[in-house]
């Protein structure tokens, strides 16, 4: 089976983690989305991939190259200009020749194909979307659906009353290669706006079908934040790096600690960190892989990307710092979201 991941989006919410990185390669607990992604679908029977990309497309290309490493075929489409998720697709018309997947790539899921797959067969259709159901719809766009699951329309953003479900278009698509007749070429094309009210208008078959389990985008700073508490209470079964050396609290290879620090249950630490004397980690704290922190370090409800470096007596909370941020002694640190512009991820 062969899956499109729609990667090169600018990630505009998420700036400046996403000024020079493409938003699926952000890391979840310690590693990049697409990583798990790509493993999860593999064991889901997924061994073909394109990766839709533009913004950054290099960053992508060096970690994952031709997919080897992780046992599966990794292949390029990248797009001359932004072409918007259908243009996107269509942009990688040649790769497909039968029914693929396609997935929004910053959606943080770990779906099961098998049964979305059966009902795609069973439907006979041009296209299945894989629905999740939200308390508060009003901020998505909402299915409307007859008894069969085939979707009768779309309404966008509706108020509380008008809303006909609350289920909305979970970032997950099974589609026929009968629907690049319907995605205009060299130009940009959303698939959400553009081609499915047309596929739906022109009777193509657009059928939906619950994809249980959770569910969450990481596109906005405090989403970003809720997928990684979630991982570490558990909420979202992420399998965790690391071992867990006190409840609640996952170290990786290789972490020094100094005397007297103190662990705040939940916290996942990466491999190769130093943590110096009388250091106070989480609640809810995350550090990647090679970070320094030092003595006396507060840090809670915060992520720390690989290599970052937070000198002594640093106060964080609240806080997310890019690749190899460094903060310098003393300093309070509440709802900062730190990059520097001038580094790009190394892979
Ligand atoms: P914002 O700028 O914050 O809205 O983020 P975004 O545009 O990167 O993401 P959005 O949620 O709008 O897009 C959903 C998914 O489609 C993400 O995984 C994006 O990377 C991807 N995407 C959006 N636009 C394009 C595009 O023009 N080309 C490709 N290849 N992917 C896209």
């Amino acid at each position: 089976m062969k899956a499109l991941l729609l990667a090169g989006g600018l990630g505009t919410r998420l700036r400046p983690l996403t000024e020079n990185l493409p938003k699926p390669m952000a890391p979840i607990a310690n590693r990049p989305w697409l990583e798990h992604l790509i493993t999860h679908l593999r064991e889901q029977g997924v061994d073909h991939f394109v990766m839709a990309a533009r913004h950054c497309s290099d960053v992508i290309r060096r970690h994952f190259g031709d997919g080897r490493r992780w046992g599966v075929k990794i292949e390029y489409a990248v797009e001359p200009f932004p072409m918007g998720t259908a243009g996107a697709i269509k942009n990688a018309e040649r790769f497909f020749d039968d029914c693929f997947l396609v997935f929004n790539a910053d959606i943080v899921h770990l779906p099961e194909l098998i049964p979305l797959l059966e009902f795609h067969r069973q439907h006979g259709g041009i296209a299945t979307i894989a629905l999740t159901e939200v308390d508060d719809p009003t901020s998505y766009g909402v299915v409307e659906q007859d008894d069969t699951g085939r979707i009768l329309r779309f309404v966008e953003k509706p108020r509380p009353e008008e809303a006909p479900s609350n289920r909305i278009n979970a970032g997950l698509y099974i589609l026929e290669p009968d629907v690049f007749r319907y995605i205009p070429a060299q130009r940009e094309v959303s698939i959400e706006r553009e081609t499915f009210p047309r596929l739906i208008q022109e009777s193509a078959g657009v059928y939906g079908m619950i994809s249980r389990g959770y569910w969450r985008d990481m596109g906005t700073p405090s989403r970003y934040r809720q997928v990684h508490w979630d991982v570490l209470d558990r909420r979202f079964p992420l399998p965790m790096q690391g071992r867990q050396v006190q409840p609640g609290v996952w170290a990786g290879e290789d972490v020094e600690f100094g005397k007297g620090v103190l662990f705040v249950p939940p916290v996942l630490i990466g491999n190769k960190v130093k943590i110096g004397d009388q250091a106070v980690i989480g609640p809810y704290a995350v550090i990647g892989d090679n970070c320094r922190i030092g003595a006396r370090v507060h840090c809670s409800n915060s992520i720390l990307w690989d290599r970052s470096v937070v000198r002594d007596g640093s106060r964080l909370s609240n806080s997310i710092f890019g690749y190899r941020t460094v903060a310098p002694a003393g300093e309070v640190f509440k709802n900062s979201i730190i990059n520097d512009p001038g580094e790009v991820m190394q892979a």
